[in-house]
C-alpha cells in the first residue's frame, strides 16, 4: 500500500521505526519529515500528509507528534480527511470499520512501538464496514 507519514520532533523516533518497518513489509512509503528532533511545528507536517491523502497521491497517512492530538487536529482540518488517534487497538480497528479512517495518529511518548506496529497493522487491514455508517461518513463532509 502507499501511505505518507508524517510527524513534528515529539514523533520523531516513532515515525522513523514505523517508516522503517513498513517498507520492510513491502509498502510504498511517502516520508513528509520531520528529519530529525530539532523543534519544528506539528501543522506543517501533518498538512502534507493530510494534503496528499486528500489528493487521493497516497491511500493512507500516520502521523506522530508527542501526543498524538496536534497532528491528528491538523490533519483534520482537511476536507475527506478523516483520523483518528489510536489509543487502544480495538480503536484502532473501529475507526476503519466505522469511521473509514484514512489517517491514523500516534502520540509517541504513550505508545510503544510494539502497539504501534499492531495499530497500524489494524488500521491498514480491516475494511470499512459502510451500512449505517455510510451516511454518518458522508456528513462529515458537508458544509
Ligand atoms: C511538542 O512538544 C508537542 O506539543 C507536540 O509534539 C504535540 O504533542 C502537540 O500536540
Amino acid at each position: 500500500m502507499k501511505i505518507a507519514i508524517g510527524c513534528d520532533h515529539g514523533g520523531y523516533e516513532l515515525k522513523e521505526q514505523l517508516r522503517r518497518y513498513l517498507s520492510n513489509n513491502g509498502h510504498e512509503v511517502v516520508d513528509c519529515g520531520t528529519y530529525s528532533v530539532e523543534s519544528v511545528h506539528y501543522p506543517v507536517f501533518a498538512k502534507m500528509v493530510a494534503k496528499k491523502v486528500q489528493r487521493g497521491d497516497v491511500e493512507r497517512g500516520i502521523v506522530v507528534c508527542t501526543t498524538g492530538e496536534g497532528v491528528a487536529i491538523a490533519a483534520n482540518r482537511y476536507k475527506g480527511v478523516r483520523c483518528g488517534i489510536a489509543y487502544n487497538d480495538e480503536v484502532a480497528r473501529l475507526m476503519r470499520a466505522h469511521n473509514d479512517a484514512n489517517v491514523i495518529s500516534f502520540g509517541a511518548r504513550f505508545t510503544s512501538l510494539e502497539d504501534a506496529i499492531r495499530r497500524v497493522e489494524l488500521f491498514l487491514n480491516t475494511n470499512f464496514e459502510g451500512g449505517r455508517h455510510q451516511i454518518r461518513v458522508e456528513m462529515l463532509d458537508e458544509d
